[in-house]
């Protein structure tokens, strides 16, 4: 395990009555990628400002490379990298032009800058519209002159808030590619998303965020394997009581039943056994099933079963 870079203990935040951040405690070690997952207004975006330094915490402490943020913001804001939710764009100019612009701010001049720019561009696969206004772009484009902006300074650690949203096939890959090719070269990336399948496919780790707190923190496989039951949901042709749920609950494999009329919902740590053994015990109540529908395990299943609710409600 490499050396921790980024330690959170107890971090809070509150808005008015609103705790948007309640307590949230990660530590993120060197070259991982980890990922931020909740639904909307879990805090997210929040708990990122304050790692970021753009919003400061009522409580908590947020170490980077050792030592408080707030010991030296500026030598802290240079190892860190920022590509916030919303865009902050210049677009009547040039990607290269808003590369350059923020470029400058962050001191570079002269051949510095010039290959500094070109490289981030490279990363983000905008070489060839370099030139071209940024308003003629996509939303993905436009999202990639944001993470861009966001590498210019190499930093160590990347912060990305949902870098996805609203963007285009080719540009989430371009995106994924990019993230995947600077974490290899060592930056750590810390990724804030809701679509579940995303934290899957790049993060190493994940801390699920709801309601500001943090439910659940470990790597996405073991998170699916000790949380993520998958959903059966079976419709029979005739409708029984409840003791045919019953049996079917008190089966190994299964966590929970539940029964609307005809429709039984059954949590099930294996499709396969459960499914086999609800057959044979509905055949024995004499009905048959006549739908089937699967919901394999997987992040949205770990949420599901921890709050109860879909994460895009
Ligand atoms: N400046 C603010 N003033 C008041 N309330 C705020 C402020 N910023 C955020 N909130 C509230 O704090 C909660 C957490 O918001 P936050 O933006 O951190 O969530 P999020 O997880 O990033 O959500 P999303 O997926 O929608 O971006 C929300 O209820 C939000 O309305
Ligand atoms: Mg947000």
């Amino acid at each position: 395990m490499n050396a921790t870079i980024l330690d959170v203990k107890n971090l809070t935040k509150q808005f008015n009555n609103l705790k948007a951040v309640d307590g949230v405690s990660f530590s993120v070690s060197e070259g991982e990628i980890f990922g931020l997952l909740g639904p909307n207004g879990a805090g997210k975006s929040t708990t990122i400002s304050m790692l970021t330094g753009v919003l400061a915490p009522d409580k908590g402490e947020i170490r980077l490379n050792n030592e408080s943020i707030y010991a030296d913001l500026n030598r802290a804001k240079h190892l860190i990298g920022y590509v916030p939710q919303d865009l902050a764009l210049y677009p009547t100019l040039s990607a290269v032009d808003n590369l350059n612009f923020f470029g400058q701010i962050y001191g570079y001049r002269g051949n510095e800058l010039r290959d500094r720019v070109n490289e981030a561009l490279r990363i983000v696969q905008l070489t060839d519209r370099a030139g071209d206004r940024v308003k003629l772009f996509s939303g993905g484009m436009k999202r990639r002159v944001n993470l861009a902006i966001g590498l210019l300074h190499t930093p160590r650690v990347l912060f990305l808030d949902e870098p996805t949203v609203g963007v285009d096939p080719q540009s989430r890959n371009a995106i994924f590619d990019s993230l995947e090719s600077l974490n290899r070269q060592g930056t750590t990336i810390i990724y804030t998303t809701h679509y579940m399948e995303e934290a899957e496919r790049l993060c190493g780790r994940v801390a699920i965020m709801d309601a500001g707190k943090v439910i659940a923190m470990d790597t996405p496989q073991n998170l699916i394997n000790h949380l993520g039951e998958g959903l059966i949901r079976l419709e029979i042709q005739d409708e029984r009581d409840d003791t045919l749920r019953d049996s079917i609950s008190r089966l190994g494999s299964v966590r929970e039943v539940t029964r609307r009329g005809r429709e039984l919902e059954i949590r099930s740590r294996s499709f396969e056994e459960t499914i086999v053994d609800a057959m044979q015990i509905i055949a024995s109540f004499n009905t048959r099933v006549c739908a089937m529908n699967l919901l394999e395990a997987n992040l949205e299943t770990v949420f599901l079963n921890l709050t109860g609710r879909s994460i895009r409600e």
